[in-house]
């Protein structure tokens, strides 16, 4: 028997499209809370709008964003109404495409971001804005695909485009083991920059093995005295952990910061930049990282992988703090 068909009218303005089902598995949450708020709800397929495609996600991976939106940590910065599907980033196959949409078909194996005021990732469908998607190249597999997306953009803006990293610099990664670091380690030395990185003690022979040149225990050693004379710093702690990396930069370097955790509002140094890091996702940004992964400059850091079903057990590894690598969630 036929999948059971979206209603399609003129109105939905869909211009281009497969066969796709009204309903939906999805990991929704109805209230902010702990793991146990989470529910594998049947749902609708939401019909793409206009400039957005569908997906059929393959792969979807887990960033901590995910977890402080459940638990209701940025209600003040996104505002959305529950209940709402979690999830940022996917990989999958497009299965419609909204009007205004152009280089992307139904059939395209592609991977990208959702806005997340309107949709999320963990579900079978995923509706995305096309100007945050892109083709993912064969050889790269839709984890790698997923992997690459909110982390790969999360470093690589940073490092190629807010201070652009040049060759023979050094540059400190904070939390190398983490999905941010672990590609953001890929990515400076890519650019020619001498690495050193910060990681757990377990951590230290894969962080070394992704390009670091020094891999610092943060819980027995002090970066401040290893890390010295840095052209830029990769803050992806916060806290007290941004305030003493300014003390690492030469003069004339720059620190910058994703939006970990808060900083202590103490004076920065006068003689150093302080970049706050704005991740947008767009569809030359994905394919650069697609590009490198497909040419073999990034390696799949794609440490855990778990079936959709067990997505609450994802989400609390990532909760942990401690997750090696990236987290993904595979759909058969
Ligand atoms: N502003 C933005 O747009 C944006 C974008 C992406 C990420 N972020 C934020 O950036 C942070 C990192 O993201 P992520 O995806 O990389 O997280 P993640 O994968 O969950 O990071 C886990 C890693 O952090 C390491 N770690 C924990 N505490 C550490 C410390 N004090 N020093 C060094 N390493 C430490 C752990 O290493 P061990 O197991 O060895 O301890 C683990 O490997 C999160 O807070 C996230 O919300 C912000």
């Amino acid at each position: 028997m036929p999948a059971p068909q979206a209603s399609i009218r003129a109105r939905d303005g869909i211009i281009g499209r497969m066969t796709f089902p009204v309903r939906m598995r999805a990991w929704r949450v109805h209230e902010y809370g702990g793991p146990e708020v989470l529910r594998l709800d049947t749902a609708p397929v939401t019909s793409p709008g206009p400039g957005e495609v569908l997906v059929k996600v393959a792969a979807a991976s887990i960033n901590p964003i995910d977890w402080k939106m459940r638990n209701g940590l940025l209600r003040a910065v996104i505002q959305t109404a529950l209940p709402r599907v979690l999830g940022r980033d996917c990989a999958g196959t497009v299965v419609a495409v909204g009007e205004g949409v152009s280089g992307l078909e139904p059939g395209t194996p592609v991977a990208g971001v959702a806005d997340p005021v309107k949709h999320g990732t963990h579900a079978e469908y995923a509706a995305l804005p096309a100007s945050q998607v892109a083709r993912v190249p064969d050889g790269v597999s839709p984890e790698v695909g997923a992997s690459l997306c909110v982390s790969g953009l999360s470093a690589s803006i940073p490092l190629v485009e807010d201070v652009q990293v040049s060759a023979g610099q050094r540059v400190l990664i904070h939390a190398g083991a983490g999905g941010v670091g672990s590609l953001a380690i890929q990515i400076a030395r890519h650019l020619g920059a001498e690495v050193f990185t910060t990681c757990g003690a377990a951590n230290r022979d894969y962080c070394l093995g992704l390009g670091a040149s020094r891999a610092i225990d943060y819980a027995n050693e002090d970066f401040i005295a290893i890390a010295s004379d840095c052209d830029v710093v990769l803050d992806t702690v916060g806290g007290e952990v941004h305030v003493h990396s300014q003390k690492v930069l030469k003069p004339g370097g720059a620190l910058v910061a994703l939006n970990a955790a808060p900083v202590p509002s103490t004076p920065p140094r006068a003689d150093i930049r302080i970049v706050p890091a704005r991740i947008q996702a767009t569809r030359v940004r994905l394919e650069r990282l697609f590009e490198w992964s497909a040419s073999g400059v990034l390696q799949s850091t794609v440490e855990s992988r778990f079936p959709f079903e067990s997505a609450p057990e994802a989400y609390r590894l990532s909760e942990s703090g401690h997750a090696r690598g990236k987290i993904v969630l595979t759909l058969a």
